[in-house]
């Protein structure tokens, strides 16, 4: 696993290298010669001491200026202090609601998650994007969506080889080499938290939006909480939040049963003086066909949860009227 890893990286290494790319650092990389033992050495150099350099560069240039992302009108992210709340399933689903309400928008979907990508698992895609002339990365489309997840690049990505300026050059590297053509929306998966790269993300593009997702669990909404003041502190408008799993209602007998809580992220919401987006439901089927790569506004589009999706979408886009206005 770990040779097939490192072979991986070593290929992404090989393009960014080869092209140029924001993963070469403050070492000198001839073109055409990646492979583990570079990639290693690389790691190496990648030490404290390059780490002050680019910090002491970075505070003397002050921080990053925002550029747009070129073709690209609205950049929505989805975001969540916490894991596993739902944020990949609700970003994927998000984005075909979108479209699916307005299907004369061009959507296109991020996976800023560089250390657990959901999307080709989601989106059902895999494979290396190939390359445009300027050496951009051509994106990965299924039902209609164009993809980039760093899931495309590396098998495995194993946190191990994953650290600081590597991760943030990888972001960059998603943020800046891609050719989205041109799209209304992008949805940007973000990865759980509110550290370094959603600190990075922000810094760099601007942002139409984020859309803060949680559980109704106590736990969850302290760093949804946390999510929504992060970018509050950065200037980018709260869309609001959207209650994932909040009822689960018995296949059978039709019982329904809060299980993480009732109301948590609509209150949350109301405190914080944010909207609350929508509630989707905590239903098998959405678990079992994201597992399967079929995410449910896609195939199951007449289906309750595909609707509370596509609510969710609507209220988005009024939303971003409303801020941008
Ligand atoms: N509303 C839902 N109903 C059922 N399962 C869900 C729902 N939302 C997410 N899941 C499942 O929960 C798990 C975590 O979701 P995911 O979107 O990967 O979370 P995150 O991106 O926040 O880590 C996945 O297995 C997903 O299929
Ligand atoms: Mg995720």
């Amino acid at each position: 696993m770990a040779s097939s890893t490192y072979g991986r990286l070593s290929h992404l290494l090989r393009i960014c290298v080869n092209k140029h790319s924001v993963l070469q650092t403050g070492t000198e990389m001839k073109p055409g010669h990646v492979c583990c033992a570079h990639f290693m050495r690389y790691q190496r150099l990648v030490d404290s001491k390059v780490l002050t350099e680019r910090q002491k560069q970075q505070m003397a240039r002050g921080l990053p200026k925002q550029k747009p992302i070129t073709g690209v009108k609205q950049v929505i992210v989805v975001a969540s202090g916490k894991g596993g709340v739902g944020k990949s399933t609700t970003a994927v689903n998000l984005a075909l609601g979108l479209m699916a309400n307005d299907p004369s928008k061009s959507v296109g979907l991020l996976d800023a998650d560089v250390y657990g990508p959901s999307v080709p698992k989601l989106m059902n895609l895999k494979g290396n994007p190939e390359l445009t002339d300027n050496n951009l990365m051509i994106p990965l489309t299924n039902y209609g969506i164009p993809c980039m997840s760093m899931g495309f690049l590396v098998e495995d990505v194993a946190p191990v080889v994953w650290r600081g300026l590597m991760v943030m050059s990888a972001i960059e590297k998603l943020l800046r080499q891609v050719e989205w053509g041109s799209l209304d929306y992008l949805v940007v998966d973000m990865p759980p938290g509110t550290g370094d790269v959603q600190l990075s993300i922000t810094q760099n593009i601007p942002i139409s939006g984020a859309v803060i997702v949680s559980t109704p669990q106590d736990i969850a909404l302290l760093d949804a909480r946390r999510g929504v003041e992060m970018f509050k502190r950065m200037n980018v408008p709260v869309l609001g939040l959207v209650q994932n799993m909040s009822v689960f209602q018995c296949p059978s007998c039709k019982h329904q049963t809060h299980i993480f809580g009732s109301d948590g992220a609509r209150h949350l919401a109301h405190t914080l003086g944010v909207q609350f987006l929508g509630d989707i439901p905590l239903h098998l089927t959405i678990r079992e066909m994201s597992d399967r790569g079929k995410p449910v506004v896609v195939s199951s589009p007449d289906s309750p949860e595909a609707e509370a999706y596509r609510k969710v979408a609507s209220a988005v886009v009024q939303q971003l009227e409303e801020v941008n206005t």
